[in-house]
């Protein structure tokens, strides 16, 4: 009998991930289950990628945070609010990260401002999502990130081997 999965998305998806996670004392293992090798070589790729774009004082929405690494990697000075749509995710990250700001909400609908933030960052979200639920899904996403960031930084887990991520602005996408 093949054991059922629980569907992706769901706050008990990611509970399990992160049950999982802490068993086994690697805790990026709830957002990527791979070696604590590819896990370095991953955030190295997204870190340098990350700070090329966000300067300090920037304002950045750290878009689908997970258990909200990337906060600890910015420049001291940014102004920082991590979204992720998983509570015990959100939990976690308040627990690492007790002087960032973290809130549990949905990213195609956001309680913010139009134009809030300089950047909005999405490590892992875009294809994620796609593969997941649906392109059409994504597009609400964009749509709502460009609503309140002036600028997107889209990178994904798989893309420091190709080499690239996106940036989105004035409802423009690029390779870069
Ligand atoms: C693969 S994880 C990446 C987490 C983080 N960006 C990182 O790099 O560690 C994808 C994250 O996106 C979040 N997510 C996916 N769709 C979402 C949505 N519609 N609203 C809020 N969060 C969402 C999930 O809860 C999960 O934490």
């Amino acid at each position: 009998m093949t054991e059922e999965k629980l569907p992706i998305f769901t706050p008990e998806f990611w509970h399990e991930r992160l049950i999982s996670a802490r068993k086994r004392g690697h805790i990026h293992v709830a957002v990527y289950d791979v070696s604590v090798a590819e896990w370095e070589r991953v955030t190295a790729y997204i870190k340098e990628a990350v700070l090329r774009y966000v300067k300090p004082g920037d304002k950045v929405l750290d878009a689908g945070c997970g258990y909200g690494w990337l906060s600890e990697v910015l420049p001291k000075d940014v102004s920082y609010v991590g979204v992720d749509g998983s509570p015990h995710l959100i939990e976690e990250a308040k627990e690492r990260f007790p002087d960032k700001t973290f809130l549990c909400e949905k990213l195609e609908k956001l309680p913010f401002i139009d134009k809030r933030f300089d950047w909005a960052v999405g490590s892992s979200i875009e294809g994620v999502i796609i593969e997941n639920i649906s392109s059409l899904k994504w597009l609400q996403v964009e749509a709502e990130l460009c609503r309140v960031a002036k600028k997107i930084l889209l990178i994904g887990y798989g893309s420091y081997k190709d080499g690239y991520y996106f940036i989105i602005e004035d409802g423009k996408r690029r390779k870069v």
